[in-house]
Order: C-alpha cells, then sequence, then structure tokens
C-alpha cells in the first residue's frame, strides 16, 4: 500500500461530516485537520472519500498493532461472544485477573493492579493511591507535563495553561518544578547542567515553603507525550529517584504515552534502569481499546475494599485485546520498534542537517519529537505548516508541545513504510 490522496482536502463527504460535527459536537472537540477516517487497515487509515494515509499518529500513540490486525481481532470476537462486562470491580473474571498477571511478571513482581478505562482514571486512581497510604498532602509534577484533564489529573497536568483556564480552584497542594528539557533548558541552565539546575532547585524548594515529609508523591511522565516529546538528559531520573527516596516521596511513572513497547522496551523507565513506586499505562496497552493499569508496589496497598471502584474498568473485552497485544509485543514487536525507532531517528537527523528550520530531533523507539522552533522562538506556524501539508500528501501526524511534531505511528511500521513517510516529510520541508 501506498498513499494516495486527491487534492485538496477534504473531499466531499469529510467536508459534510465535518459541517455536521459542528452543529452538534461540543466546541472543546480540537480538529488539528479535517481528516474522517472510514476504516483501517496495517499502518493505513482510508478516509471517507478513499483517500488513503500513512498513519504516523496512531490514534495519540494508542494502536499499537496498527488497524484491523488479525490477532487483535480474534481475541476481541472471542471474548465478546463469551461475556463483554461483569463488573471487574465486584467479581473476579479470567480475562482480566490474568492480564493483572501478567503485568505484575513483567514488573518481576510485588506490585499489585487497579483497572481502569483511560489514562485520567489512572492518574486519578494514582492520586488517591499515594494520599491516602502516604497521609501526606502534597504531590510534585513537571512543568510542560500532561497527566489528563479530570480535575485531579489536571491539577498536574502543566503543558498549556489553556487547559487550566477556567477550571479553578484545582486540587490545593500540587506544587510545579520545571522540567529538564535539554532543547529549552530553564534556569538559566545549559543542556549540559540542566538535569543538575532542576535537581538543585528542588532541594531549594524543599529547604524554603515545601516540607518534603509532607509530600507525598513526584507524578513524571519519563519522556514528556503532550509537552513535546522531550526526552530529559540521560541519568537524570535516577538521580531525581534518589533524591526523593531520601524523603520517603513516591515516584509515580505515567507511562500513559511512553509506555506498552512505544520506546522499544514494555517501559520507558526501563532505558534508565530504575522502578517507579507507582506506573499508569493505558493508550497503548489494548491497540485501541479502552483500558488502563495502575501498578503500585504491595506495600502501598493500604486501602480497603471499596476505598476505590469503577464500573468499566478492565472490562473483558478490553482485557482480551490488551492480552493479544502482550502477545505480539512479547513476541518480537518492541524490538522491531526499537529498531525502525533507530532507523527513522537517523534518517531524520540526517534531514535536520539538510533542513536548519528543523530545529531538533528527539526520542526513543517510535516516540520521536521534530521541533520546528529553536531554544529561544516556539514557531507553532511552521509547525501547523508541517502538520497541514503532510496531511494534504497522505501522512498523518500530530503536534506537540508548543512547536513539535509527534512522531508515533503503530509499532508494526515496517522500514518500508517509515522510507515512505521520510519520503513525504522530505518534500514538505522542500517547499516551505
Ligand atoms: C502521559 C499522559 N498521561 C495521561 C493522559 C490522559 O490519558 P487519557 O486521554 O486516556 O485520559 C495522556 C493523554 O494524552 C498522556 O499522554
Amino acid at each position: 500500500m501506498k498513499p494516495k490522496v486527491t487534492t485538496p482536502l477534504p473531499g466531499p463527504k469529510a467536508r459534510e461530516l465535518m459541517e455536521r460535527g459542528q452543529a452538534v459536537l461540543s466546541p472543546s472537540y480540537i480538529r488539528p485537520y479535517p481528516f474522517v477516517p472510514a476504516r483501517g487497515q496495517g499502518v493505513f487509515l482510508e478516509d471517507v472519500d478513499g483517500n488513503l494515509f500513512l498513519d504516523f499518529m496512531a490514534g495519540i500513540a494508542v494502536n499499537t498493532t496498527g488497524y484491523a490486525h488479525p490477532k487483535v481481532l480474534e481475541a476481541v470476537r472471542a471474548q465478546a461472544e463469551r461475556f463483554a462486562h461483569v463488573c471487574f470491580s465486584d467479581f473476579t473474571h479470567e480475562p482480566t485477573l490474568s492480564l493483572a498477571e501478567r503485568l505484575v511478571a513483567r514488573l518481576g513482581g510485588g506490585y499489585r493492579v487497579f483497572f481502569g478505562n483511560s489514562g485520567t482514571e489512572g492518574i486519578e486512581a494514582a492520586i488517591k493511591l499515594v494520599r491516602h497510604h502516604t497521609g501526606r498532602p502534597y504531590l510534585l509534577a513537571f512543568t510542560g507535563a500532561f497527566h489528563g484533564r479530570s480535575l485531579g489529573a489536571l491539577s498536574l497536568t502543566a503543558s498549556k495553561s489553556a487547559y487550566r483556564k477556567g477550571f479553578s480552584p484545582l486540587l490545593p497542594g500540587v506544587v510545579h518544578v520545571p522540567f529538564p528539557n535539554p532543547f529549552r533548558p530553564p534556569l538559566g541552565a545549559s543542556p549540559e547542567t540542566v538535569g543538575e539546575a532542576v535537581l538543585e532547585y528542588l532541594e531549594h524548594l524543599f529547604r524554603t515553603v515545601l516540607p518534603p515529609e509532607e509530600v507525598a508523591a513526584f507524578f513524571l511522565e519519563p519522556i514528556q507525550g503532550e509537552g513535546g516529546y522531550v526526552v530529559p538528559p540521560a541519568g537524570f531520573l535516577s538521580k531525581l529517584k534518589a533524591l526523593l527516596e531520601r524523603y520517603g516521596i513516591l515516584l509515580v511513572a505515567d507511562e500513559v504515552q511512553s509506555g506498552a513497547g512505544r520506546t522499544g522496551r514494555f517501559l520507558a523507565l526501563e532505558h534508565e534502569g530504575i522502578q517507579a513506586d507507582v506506573y499508569v499505562l493505558a493508550k497503548g496497552l489494548a491497540s485501541g481499546y479502552p483500558i488502563s493499569a495502575l501498578l503500585f508496589r504491595e506495600e502501598l496497598g493500604s486501602w480497603r475494599p471499596g476505598a476505590h471502584g469503577t464500573t468499566f474498568g478492565g472490562q473483558a473485552v478490553a482485557a482480551a485485546a490488551a492480552h493479544a497485544t502482550l502477545d505480539l509485543l512479547e513476541g518480537g514487536l518492541m524490538e522491531h520498534a526499537a529498531r525502525v525507532g533507530t532507523y527513522l531517528l537517523e534518517e531524520l537527523k540526517a534531514l535536520q542537517k539538510r533542513f536548519p528550520f528543523l530545529g531538533d530531533v528527539r526520542g526513543r523507539g517510535l516516540m520521536i519529537g521534530l521541533d520546528f522552533g529553536t531554544p529561544e522562538e516556539e514557531r507553532p506556524h511552521l509547525r501547523d505548516q508541517v502538520v497541514e501539508r503532510a496531511f494534504q500528501k497522505g501522512l498523518l501526524l500530530l503536534q506537540a508541545g508548543p512547536s513539535a511534531v509527534r512522531i508515533a505511528p503503530p509499532l508494526i511500521l515496517s522500514k518500508e513504510e517509515a522510507a515512505m513517510g521520510l519520503e513525504i516529510l522530505e518534500e514538505v520541508f522542500r517547499e516551505l
């Protein structure tokens, strides 16, 4: 397959659906460009007008195994024939129980699992868990972070003030710390010193305004997602973890976007060689079926029956899709994502040499950010032009952060398909 589009987009049917949407849908929906899907196969999506697109966004880093993977379809169909839903908060059932066992085994044991339906729900559960267990009121998070949109999760989110505007007061007791972004270092630091500068800032907070023994947990994304696909400096996270341990502060790794094989390892934290006290997984875990998993160290399980619950969380069909996804990830898909990701990253870095307006290329596995700004200037317009032009040529991209594009294709992307995407990107860059 190859991308094939009749321009200008949108076509007539897509235009009609977009117009109908304007009449009935909440104005809060974003529409970065007028794409209206009809069906998908592998890493390709066809729109309602019969145009064919190569998908480099995977429904925001969700569709791990692409569209209509036969193994996922088979698992979903088989479970749907047995039962879709018997509330897992009330009753144990096989597909979801064995999913919990499988996830705990992946972490080497010693964890417990609570299932939800979305990343946000996983984060909400994590907030309640760490407060309940520690009895401490404060939570730490990074600027640039995205942890979700419900009021608790939103209190941690700090990627755009627009997400928070009009919704205050949010949860009290959340303190934000500058993220050690090597491309745009905060605190007057350089890319080389930014990690140390942030750790010193945190110690300064602890000395002056924030008693560390009153902090329950630090929530962080091992690679910032919505914030722009930003990788912290090597070694930073393990130093941060050591610092937190000194004060009994729990580390919550929000692996909603970076987990489930996206970076070429099951968890992005594995690249740092450290373990978190709490993990939240969602997005890619079940190839598009809604499920999230909160995994917490056994010792943190002080909440009692009824302290937290959900009707749909851990729904059986989603759990079956997660099993099929894990089968594929464990059957070589993670290594494949690492290989294709390395190829893409190297090729994109080569493109950067030819097109200097591409300010930064960064990432791990198939979680790659292209930044069209400079350390001093954000340039969202240039970035938006890249996304729009790529769409018109049959490549689906998505924005992230102030000036970046995220490359987050299904992990089944082949090297040949990656090359197709690179070709389109190069064409777009030549036109700019
Ligand atoms: C790191 C991270 N955490 C949490 C969320 C929220 O997940 P959801 O949209 O499934 O509620 C997202 C969504 O983009 C995310 O990227």
